[in-house]
């Protein structure tokens, strides 16, 4: 019997869906076989400490000093704020009486920057029982508020962190963001790219994260923010598109991992290095793929899909059998 013109279509169809599927397999496990090479010509990146210094948390009798010089500041029309800091400025209250002021911009050439800050949204954040100057440390003892040329108050208050979460700081500090020095008196040349604490996490209205799932939830959405900032990955977070992950978490799957769940939160490494989760060699494991909830007990042959987590446009683009697909349909 001679097939239909539609039974045709379908066995041609057929062919061409079994000769992508190997064409697409092939390409997967040649991307796959690359990656191991290059797993294996790295070298383990050393670790040494930062040198970025921070100025402890001031005691609280200097930080109750108050100040003798007698300056104003007139903000755009607004009114007059007396800078000399006759109320002591520890705690909040004291930094309030001027930054809880709605009012409070300042002109910068064209813009107005504000400095207010919304104490009903502080309140609710992961600080609201800590003082402005535990991150401000460079503040309340210096009034008005007078910075030494160069001091970079913004670089200080983004990881003054470290005096209070220790850990989190030694886990950044021991992976491919933390700052290095290169040799003796060498600087990071990278150490203006580098994210610090603040840069990832904001400032002043950080949700609380432990036994709050709707914090929990509103940072597992952040990862463009964070990850994904101009500067930072603008390209992997444009490339993390495989309809698995990457798809599904723009659409705002609450259960698509986000960067952090496969890269790691602080310390994050680069694949190529064997102890990363990424690692081609690690793939398997209970914190990689393997994680109960995810892929528990895929084993190594997890490997051969990682290629389209960051690469699904470019394997499916570059795939001769898909443009031909893409020809017939006229869609990718
Ligand atoms: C008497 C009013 C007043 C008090 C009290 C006050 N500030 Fe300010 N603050 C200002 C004004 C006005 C500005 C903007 C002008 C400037 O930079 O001096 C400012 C700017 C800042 C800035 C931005 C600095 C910059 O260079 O852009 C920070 C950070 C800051 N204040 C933190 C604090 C902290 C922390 C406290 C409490 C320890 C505090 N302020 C108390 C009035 C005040
Ligand atoms: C958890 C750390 C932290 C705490 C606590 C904190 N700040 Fe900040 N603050 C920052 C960081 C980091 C920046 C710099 C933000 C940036 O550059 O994006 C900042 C910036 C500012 C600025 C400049 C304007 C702005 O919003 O960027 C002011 C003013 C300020 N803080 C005042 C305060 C006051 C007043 C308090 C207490 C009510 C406070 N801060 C508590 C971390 C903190
Ligand atoms: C590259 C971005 C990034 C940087 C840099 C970063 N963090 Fe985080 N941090 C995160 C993310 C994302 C989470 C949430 C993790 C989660 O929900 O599982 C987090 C969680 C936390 C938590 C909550 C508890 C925990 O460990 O999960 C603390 C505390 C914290 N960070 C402090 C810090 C400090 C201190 C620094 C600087 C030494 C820092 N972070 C630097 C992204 C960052
Ligand atoms: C003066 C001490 C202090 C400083 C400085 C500080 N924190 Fe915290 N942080 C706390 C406390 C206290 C909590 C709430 C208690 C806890 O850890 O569960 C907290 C909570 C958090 C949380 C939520 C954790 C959770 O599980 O709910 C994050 C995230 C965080 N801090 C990040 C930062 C970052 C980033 C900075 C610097 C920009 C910073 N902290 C600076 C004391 C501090
Ligand atoms: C489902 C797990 C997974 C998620 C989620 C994920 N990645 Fe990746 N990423 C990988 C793996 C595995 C590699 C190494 C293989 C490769 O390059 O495809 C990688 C490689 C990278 C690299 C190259 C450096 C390196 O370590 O090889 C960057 C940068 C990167 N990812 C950033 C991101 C960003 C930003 C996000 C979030 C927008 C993200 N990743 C989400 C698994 C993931």
């Amino acid at each position: 019997m001679t097939p239909t013109k539609i039974e045709r279509r379908t066995l041609i169809a057929g062919t061409i869906v079994g000769l992508a599927i190997v064409v697409v397999g092939l390409t997967v496990a040649i991307a796959a076989a690359q990656e191991r090479i290059s797993v294996i010509s790295t070298a383990v990146v050393p670790v040494a400490t930062s040198t970025v210094t921070v100025p402890s948390t001031p005691s609280t009798a200097a930080m109750n000093a108050t100040s003798s010089a007698s300056t104003t500041v007139t903000v755009s029309g607004k009114g007059t704020y007396a800078l000399d800091f006759t109320l002591p400025t520890y705690g909040k209250a004291g930094c309030l009486v001027c930054h809880g002021d709605k009012n409070l911009v300042v002109a910068q050439g064209d813009l107005t920057v504000s400095y207010w800050i919304d104490e009903e949204a502080y309140s609710h954040s992961a600080h609201s029982t800590i003082t402005c100057t535990g991150c401000h440390t460079d503040y309340g003892y210096v009034a008005p508020h007078t910075l030494s040329a160069g001091q970079d108050w913004r670089a200080i208050a983004k990881q003054s962190c470290k005096n209070c979460h220790p850990q989190e700081y030694a886990d950044w500090n021991s992976g491919a963001h933390a700052i290095r020095p290169v040799g003796v008196g060498q600087p990071d040349p990278k150490a203006a790219s580098k994210p610090l604490c603040g840069d990832c996490h904001g400032s002043h209205f950080m949700p609380v994260l432990k036994d709050n799932p709707a914090g929990q939830a509103e940072v597992h959405q952040q990862a463009q923010q964070m990850c994904g900032q101009p500067g930072c990955h603008p390209d992997y977070w444009a490339n993390y598109n495989d309809y698995y992950h990457g798809a599904a978490y723009k659409l705002g799957a609450p259960d698509a991992p986000a960067c952090w769940t496969c890269h790691g939160t602080h310390n994050v490494l680069i694949s190529t290095d064997r102890t990363a989760p990424t690692n081609a060699e690690n793939l398997g494991n209970t914190n990689s793929c393997g994680t109960p909830g995810c892929h528990q007990g895929a084993g190594p042959a997890i490997a051969t899909y990682v290629p389209l987590i960051h690469g699904r446009d470019k394997i499916t683009e570059s795939n001769p059998i898909v443009q031909f697909f893409s020809s017939i349909f006229n869609r990718k």
